[in-house]
């Protein structure tokens, strides 16, 4: 209570309080390590200038947290998800918010093979706090609702500064796929659309083309239903560099590409079609087609195919997403109506395990969901929208359950046509 108590306080003064920031790290004189091994001094070496390169023209270093009280608040928390450099906590805020705190996984992969192969724990802990202090430096320096939010970072003042990092983050829920799997086309689609906006984005960053080169489902989060990135330390933003196409192959487990050396030297365009691919074979493919409306089916086939096949950029892709979102907002696909009354009719997946909870374009769209479904006796229109604006509508096997208030809409079936009664 007291260490979260003092953090908010902290939080409050954070722009005033003085503590060492990334940058300023940077123009410390090289850590005491003279005494280690040749082979992690020059590791250290090489992060050290990864880091400078991309903290260079940034903002100026914003003021840090005083963090005592933040690594205090983590010792007891609960852990949210950790991977092969670093942990991350949730933090309880005194007002009632709540943080994630993301710090050196002392105890994870990353760590401990450094510590066999060197026997220098210090030094293997700066090692990984480097990828940790070039996230936070990221993060800074990028803006997107695609990427999770930097609060602010701080350092412990005792021992090593370095080793000391703390990046305090916006709190998300880990990604799980099994469950996303379950929830309506329309959110996995918002999901899909969010990661084609977010690589955009990257392709197209002030630093630069970046390539998330650790793209996997675990380095993303869910906040508030909206997919972000928070796992950055494994970001690029150097394009490889070849004297001819045959430097150039993009390889996957599954598939290679062929790409070409352009005449300074680099591989066209590798970083963003790296991105593509595995958005392609991480998410596309898994979220994207299964129960979309019929009438979008080919739109997304051709997406698939093409980002696939790497036909499309990402521009090309943003395009045809942001058609299917026009198509879908607007309700133009129900223009082939027949298909979807010919459709048996699944009350999945529900936006509620409750009841048969669909979103639809129109009342016109709710009937034909209706009459196609021997069960369905009625519907309600409700109140509730989703992220694009259509409203919801409640699906009933019996005309007696109607419990019309006034913000709602209720229709009945009456033998083979429906007719509207309030
Ligand atoms: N802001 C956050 N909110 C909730 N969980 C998070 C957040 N950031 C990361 N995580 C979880 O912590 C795990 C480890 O973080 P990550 O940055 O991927 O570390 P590593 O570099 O070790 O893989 C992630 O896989 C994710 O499950
Ligand atoms: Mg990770």
């Amino acid at each position: 209570m007291e260490a979260a108590g003092r953090w908010r306080r902290g939080a409050a003064l954070s722009a005033a309080l003085l503590a060492l920031s990334a940058l300023a790290l940077l123009l410390l004189p090289p850590p005491p390590g003279s005494a280690l091994p040749p082979g992690l001094l020059e590791e250290l070496r090489q992060r050290r200038r990864d880091l400078r390169r991309l903290a260079a023209g940034g903002a100026a270093a914003e003021g840090g947290l005083r963090c005592g009280d933040v690594r205090r608040a983590a010792g007891t928390a609960p852990v949210l998800g950790s991977g092969f450099t670093k942990v991350v906590v949730r933090a309880a805020l005194a007002g009632g918010g709540a943080v994630a705190l993301k710090s050196v996984h002392g105890a994870g992969r990353e760590v401990r093979q450094c510590e066999q192969r060197y026997g220098e724990p210090a030094g293997c802990r700066r090692l990984a706090a480097y990828k940790l202090l070039k996230e936070v430096t990221l993060l800074r320096r990028l803006r997107h609702p695609g990427i999770v939010q930097l609060h602010g970072q701080c350092y412990d003042s005792g021992g090593e500064p370095e080793a000391g990092v703390t990046a305090v983050l916006e709190l998300g829920a880990p990604l799980e796929m099994i469950q996303l799997l379950q929830t309506p086309w329309e959110e996995r689609f918002k999901i899909c659309l969010g990661l084609v906006e977010l690589l955009f984005y990257l392709a197209h960053s002030p630093l630069g083309s970046i390539v998330l080169l650790d793209f996997q489902p675990r380095q993303f989060v869910m906040v508030d239903g909206n997919l972000k990135v928070t796992d950055m330390d494994d970001a690029s933003t150097e394009e490889l560099s070849c004297e001819e196409d045959n430097d150039c192959t993009l390889d996957f487990p599954t598939k290679s590409f062929p790409l070409q050396c352009s005449s300074a030297g680099k591989c066209e365009g590798i970083n963003e079609k790296r991105n593509l691919f595995n958005a392609y074979r991480y998410f596309f493919t898994y979220l994207l087609p299964h129960s979309a409306p019929p009438a979008l089916q080919p739109f997304l086939s051709d997406i698939l195919n093409a980002t696939g096949n790497l036909r499309y950029g990402i521009n090309e892709t943003l395009r045809a997403f942001e058609k299917v979102l026009h198509l879908y907002k607007s309700g133009l696909y129900l223009q082939k109506r027949p298909l979807l009354l010919k459709e048996a009719y699944k009350c999945w997946p529900s936006y509620s395990h409750l009841g048969c909870l669909l979103s639809v374009h129109s009342p016109e769209e709710a009937a034909a969901i209706c009459s196609s479904q021997p069960q369905c006796q009625s519907f309600i229109i409700t109140q509730q929208r989703t992220w694009t604006g259509r409203p919801l509508a409640s699906f009933q096997s019996s005309p007696t359950d109607l419990i019309p208030d006034t913000t709602a809409v209720a229709y009945i079936k009456r033998s083979a046509s429906l007719g509207r009664r309030l």
